[in-house]
């Protein structure tokens, strides 16, 4: 028997090494290097992958002119559901690899299967990893949808999946998960960068060559980027990001990487009994209609992708009951909560340094936007000084290190979205007045230049 080949891999970046050291060479990570076992396939044994493969060695490509390439012989699939289309950018491409990534017990299954479920005149080939085809059928009962075209497999060798698919002949193949599946021709275990990159390249060899697009499941480390070398979201075509709190109902989907459509769009779900629904009118969901004002809170017109939102952002200031003054925050970065923080302590005179101060995004979404900014400074002031800001405002505006309230992207869109769900007043930046046709809009537009100013404005 010959001696096992083995080679160290980085976790992180994927680079391949010949001998171990602390420190990735190439991403500059440590403890990342992984010893994995290695064997060198033969040319013949990658050829046998699937029949469609065999001759293609022997094709040589010609280069044509840009004019002659006709645009999309094959018209994207339509899938069901517009989250889902707009996020794709309209469908999905023949021949595309999509990563779909997110938290374990998120419902990326779910979304799959209920993908699966829906395409009821294309032949789905959903091959499962982590669980049995009884588990799955449970699932699908769940989701309540019933289609002929929808087909089980649990397998995890890659070589076996092939065998299966040139026997269904699918037109859509779903890969639950990556992390799970292994190709013979490693021999390293499931999961490690070697199996998952090798993995990847069959089904990109398979996609590529017989036009059926193929979505993978993606498990995601605990700091929330894909498991696996960086290396696979240069493979794909598409990364796609579930994200959400597993105790919240609202889950959104994002799109990273898109090769055939913008990575601006967004997507909104709720989890319910019966599987993932769409939200199509999220900002009415995401805000609570309370009978009387309650201090601490305040609405943010924010933008999620191309999307206006509008969403209420909570704030809770009391006096420490410990030496130290804690800062917590969900659904916001808390390093940016601190700057906030400092500004309103230093530019505006409010002793907040011997106050806990906690932060909550309703509806467990994640907002990464900056105009999201005042409304939350806003609610630390109402809850500070134990008044209410009246229902009928917004805010949509950045915080700066000086105290200036800055300008945000987009802006007649948030204001459209306030007005149209009946907001009176808005609060803007001044410097997002350049160009704006405030005539247009029915809702009141106040706009501020400074933090000073609206706390005058919005308390007297
Ligand atoms: P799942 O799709 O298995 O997550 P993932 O594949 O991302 O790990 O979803 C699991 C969670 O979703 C589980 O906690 C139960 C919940 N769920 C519902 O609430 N309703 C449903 O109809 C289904 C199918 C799942
Ligand atoms: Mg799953």
């Amino acid at each position: 028997m010959s001696k096992l080949k083995t080679s160290y891999f980085c976790q992180s970046c994927g680079t391949q090494a010949a001998k171990w050291s602390g420190k990735c060479n190439s991403c500059g990570e440590w403890n990342t290097m992984v010893e994995e076992v290695l064997k060198k396939e033969t040319k013949n044994d990658r050829l046998q992958l699937f029949s469609g493969n065999k001759s293609d060695n022997l094709r040589s490509n010609q280069s044509v002119k840009l004019q002659e390439i006709g645009v999309s012989e094959y018209p994207r699939i339509q899938v069901p559901g517009q989250e889902l289309t707009r996020v794709l950018g309209g469908g999905v491409v023949p021949g595309s690899l999509v990563l779909f990534g997110g938290e374990p017990g998120i419902g990326k299954s779910t979304l799959m299967l209920q993908l699966a479920l829906r395409l009821k005149n294309i032949r789905v080939l959903y091959v499962s990893g982590e669980e049995s085809e009884q588990q799955i059928k449970m699932r699908a009962e769940r989701i309540g949808i019933t289609t002929e075209n929808c087909f089980i497999l649990q397998e995890t060798n890659t070589q076996n999946i092939f065998v299966q698919i040139e026997k269904i002949e699918p037109q859509l193949v779903v890969i639950d998960s990556i992390q799970t599946i292994h190709t013979a021709y490693v021999e390293s275990s499931p999961g490690s960068v070697s199996q998952v990159r090798e993995c990847t390249a069959e089904f990109l060899r398979f996609a590529n060559e017989t036009n059926v697009p193929v979505f993978m499941i993606g498990h995601i480390t605990k700091d929330g980027n894909l498991a696996g070398p960086k290396v696979l979201e240069h493979m794909v075509d598409t990364v796609l990001q579930f994200e959400g709190d597993r105790n919240h109902i609202y889950r959104l989907l994002r799109v990273t990487k898109n090769r055939f459509g913008s990575t601006n769009e967004m997507g909104i779900y709720e989890m319910s009994g019966d599987g993932l629904k769409e939200v199509n009118n999220p900002s009415e969901i995401l805000i609570t209609n309370r009978q009387t004002p309650t201090s601490g809170v305040a609405i943010a017109a924010t933008l999620e992708g191309n999307r206006p939102l509008l969403i209420e952002t909570q704030a809770l200031v009391s006096t420490a009951a410990y030496g130290t003054p804690q800062r917590s925050s969900t659904g916001f970065d808390l390093r940016r909560l601190s700057m906030l923080l400092a500004v309103l302590e230093k530019r505006c005179g409010f002793r907040l340094g011997a106050k806990d101060v906690f932060i909550n995004i309703a509806g467990g979404i994640k907002v990464e936007d900056p105009g999201i900014d005042l409304a939350l400074l806003c609610a630390v002031l109402s809850s500070n000084e134990d008044l209410a800001i009246p229902q009928n405002i917004c805010f949509a505006a950045e915080v700066g290190l000086t105290g200036e309230i800055r300008p945000v992207s987009r802006i007649e869109q948030r204001i459209s979205e306030a007005q149209k769900l009946g907001f009176e007043k808005i609060f803007i930046s001044s410097y997002n007045l350049k160009g704006l046709n405030i005539q247009h809009f029915k809702i009141e537009i106040i706009a501020v230049s400074k933090m000073e100013d609206v706390f005058v404005k919005l308390f007297g």
